[in-house]
């Protein structure tokens, strides 16, 4: 499996369920976030800032899950997926799709969520998931304006604003 994305919020979070059920997992994600995707347990990092996956990765992935932003790039998933393989992505937009090939748009809702959110944080409270922070920011007007600020520069992790600081 291709996770493009896995340095981010929720693919972070991907690359490790898919560990879980045992996948072969592909990260990709920006040359400066190498690290932070393989302490996740990639079996293989890809830099997109480095390499034109779409030909680094051609035809490898029986699935690609495209957790980048807005889901950008759909012909690189097309050109990533093995024959007869699935893309999964944020995106709502199916790319062009060769006979045999599926596109599943994935998004937030109450019946996945319901059944999804629970698992995730007793997953999360034993240990099992790590969700990769960058910054804790005070609950205050300051705190806010500084996390926006965070937000809007490179950032390797979440950025959480908290009314009392976790211990995570
Ligand atoms: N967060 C949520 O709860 C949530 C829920 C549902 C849907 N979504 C949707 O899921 C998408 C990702 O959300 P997020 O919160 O995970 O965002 P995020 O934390 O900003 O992560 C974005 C990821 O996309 C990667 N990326 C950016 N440009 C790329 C490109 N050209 N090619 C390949 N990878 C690229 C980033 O890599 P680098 O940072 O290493 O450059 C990063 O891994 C968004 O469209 C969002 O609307 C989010």
């Amino acid at each position: 499996m291709i996770v493009k994305g896995a340095s981010g919020g929720v693919g972070s979070l991907v690359v490790q369920l898919a560990n879980q059920v045992g996948a072969t997992v592909i990260g990709v994600a920006s040359a400066r976030n190498q690290l932070l995707v393989e302490k996740l347990g990639v079996d293989r990092f890809v830099a997109y800032d480095q390499a034109d996956i779409s030909t680094a990765l051609a035809a490898t992935a029986d699935i690609v899950v495209n957790v980048a932003m807005n889901g950008a790039g759909g012909d690189q998933d097309v050109a990533m997926v093995k024959p007869g393989g699935r893309i999964i992505s944020v995106s709502h937009r199916s790319p062009r799709l060769p006979a045999g090939m599926t596109f599943q748009h994935t998004y937030p809702g109450d019946d996945t969520d319901s059944a999804a959110l629970p698992q995730l944080v007793q997953e999360a409270a034993a240990g099992q998931l790590t969700v990769p922070i960058d910054h804790v920011f005070p609950f205050t007007l300051a705190g806010f304006v500084a996390a926006h600020e965070a937000l809007d520069s490179q950032h390797t992790g979440r950025i959480v604003v908290a009314k009392e600081l976790p211990t995570l």
